[in-house]
């Protein structure tokens, strides 16, 4: 049987992790837990762990953009080989926290390295590996950074203190991609209470997935 690859993306704030938690939770049930991955990036194994602690180490305020999203990319190929591609042979259900959206969003748009020399830079890492399906967690800035502060005040990372024309700038470029792969991107209202955006984003996985919820 053929895996099932999702990818959940989102500016910072949207609710991913609560979102995605509640949706691994429900698959485990339907599923058995054996069925169903969680994994995340940057990172998902041991190698592109190691890479993460480099790019959200809060002393590397110098790292260039160019390098930042190499490093992006190299973890990204790492976690293919070592979790993805296993995952999908064995018949199992990924659930991908970011993939390579992120890096369009973020490095492409927001640090301004360029939407499309980031695609193609990271075409060599995917070598043509797109997510079944990608749920994309839509919110206005400013309600995205309002729950940061709320919330995760104790986490923030180096990235998640950029202002907020930065974050402005990473959802143009979501809703962009979005715009341009209908097929594959669904978006979902995620300024709705976590209940409804949990629902939402079910509903989407059925369509895509019959067999699923
Ligand atoms: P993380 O702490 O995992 O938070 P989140 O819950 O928001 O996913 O941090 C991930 C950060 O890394 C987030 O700010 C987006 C950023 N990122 C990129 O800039 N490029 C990428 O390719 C990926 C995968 C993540």
């Amino acid at each position: 049987m053929q895996g099932k690859f999702i990818s959940f993306e989102g500016p910072d704030g949207a609710g991913k992790t609560s979102v995605m938690a509640a949706i691994q939770s429900e698959l485990e049930q339907q599923l058995g837990t054996e069925q169903v991955i969680y994994t995340r990036e940057p990172g998902g194994n041991h190698i592109s762990e190691q890479i993460r602690q480099v790019l959200f180490n809060s002393e590397n305020t110098d790292m260039d953009g160019r390098t930042e999203a190499l490093l992006f990319a190299a973890a990204r190929r790492q976690h293919i080989v070592s979790e993805i591609l296993p995952g999908m042979e064995a018949g199992k259900v990924i659930l991908c926290d970011r993939y390579v959206d992120s890096s369009i969003a973020y490095q492409g748009a927001g640090r301004h390295l360029g939407e499309e020399a980031i695609w193609q830079m990271n075409q060599f890492a995917i070598d043509g590996l797109l997510p079944d399906l990608t749920i994309y967690l839509d919110v206005e800035s400013e309600i995205g950074l309002k729950r940061i502060a709320e919330h995760r005040s104790d986490q923030v990372n180096r990235l998640d203190k950029e202002k907020l024309a930065f974050h402005q700038t990473v959802r143009q470029s979501y809703l962009r991609l979005y715009e341009a792969h209908p097929d594959r991107i669904k978006l979902i209202d995620a300024s709705q209470p976590l209940d409804q955006v949990v629902a939402d984003v079910k509903t989407a996985i059925h369509a895509r997935f019959a067999e699923l919820f």
